[in-house]
């Protein structure tokens, strides 16, 4: 997957300014930044849920702009506002969405079933979407972007609201994707967790990429860069090094809200 110069403005605003990313087949792809930073409006860019102002998006070498509907089976989306619908229990948007698909009838009610077992969604299988908690609205939105075999998966911040057990399945999950050839591409802003999962990461601010690479790289990168020149500085955390590129460390003077600490 790739992007050539991505833009995207709301009016007077630049969301995304010229984004140019590049994500290997079965890469774990992490893409970073703070609150605002542009990470949503560049996922639904590259799913086609939102037009880019300018520049181009490459989905498993095709244009996506000239053959949405093709790109569109082969991904998995998870997108922020997860697009469900309330008056459907999980296994009808599951049913409902394994057709869209094109599976079959049989197919659809295995993978359904399975999905929602994996997910720990099928205790109350008469429960809508409506009476869902966040945590299982992600895990349904999840399992539906799943049921087709995705060659791609986009997921907008898929742990957010997602219990400690879920969010362990889900890892494991996602890594065992990986393994078998399939690309994530996940945004987030728990750097912990894509410390433990991502092979790249691309980190953006303000909608301009600051960082992009292997993960393992850049480390080594920011390592030796600090060191002293006596064989380079100890392994910096994910969060030490996100902090020093997005510049954004408030120096932690005794003036911040004075009146709270
Ligand atoms: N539909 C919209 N209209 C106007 N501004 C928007 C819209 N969507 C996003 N933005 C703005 O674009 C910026 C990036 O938003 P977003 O991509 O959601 O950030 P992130 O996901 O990194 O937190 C924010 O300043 C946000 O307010
Ligand atoms: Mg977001």
């Amino acid at each position: 997957m790739e992007t050539f110069e991505l833009v995207r403005r709301f009016g007077d605003f630049t969301a995304v300014d010229g984004v140019n990313l590049r994500v290997g087949r079965g890469q774990f792809f992490g893409f970073l930044g703070p609150n605002g930073a542009g990470k949503s409006t560049t996922i639904k860019m590259l799913t086609g849920l939102l037009a880019p102002t300018a520049g181009r998006v490459r989905v498993l070498g095709r244009d996506l702009a000239a053959e949405s509907l093709e790109v569109k089976r082969r991904i998995g989306v998870v997108p922020e506002d997860l697009n469900l619908f309330e008056r459907l229990t999980g296994a009808e948007m599951l049913t409902f969405t394994g057709r869209m698909y094109g599976l079959t009838r049989e197919e659809t009610r295995e993978r359904g079933r399975e999905l929602l077992a994996l997910m720990e969604l099928d205790g109350e299988p008469k429960k809508l979407v409506v009476e869902y908690s966040h945590g299982m609205k992600k895990k349904l939105s999840l399992a539906c972007a799943l049921i087709h075999r995705p060659e791609i998966l986009f997921l907008d911040e898929p742990f957010e609201g997602v219990d400690a057990l879920a969010s362990r399945t889900l890892k494991d999950l996602l890594l065992k994707l990986t393994a078998r050839g399939i690309t994530v591409f996940l945004t987030s802003h728990v750097l912990e967790i894509v410390e433990r999962l991502c092979t790249h990461i691309a980190i953006i601010t303000a909608g301009r990429l600051v960082v992009e690479g292997a993960l393992g790289e850049l480390r080594r990168g920011i390592a030796v860069g600090e060191g002293d020149g006596a064989g380079g500085g100890d392994p910096v955390s994910l969060e030490d090094y996100f902090i020093r590129v997005i510049g954004g460390a408030r120096p932690a003077g005794e003036d911040v809200l004075p009146w709270l600490v």
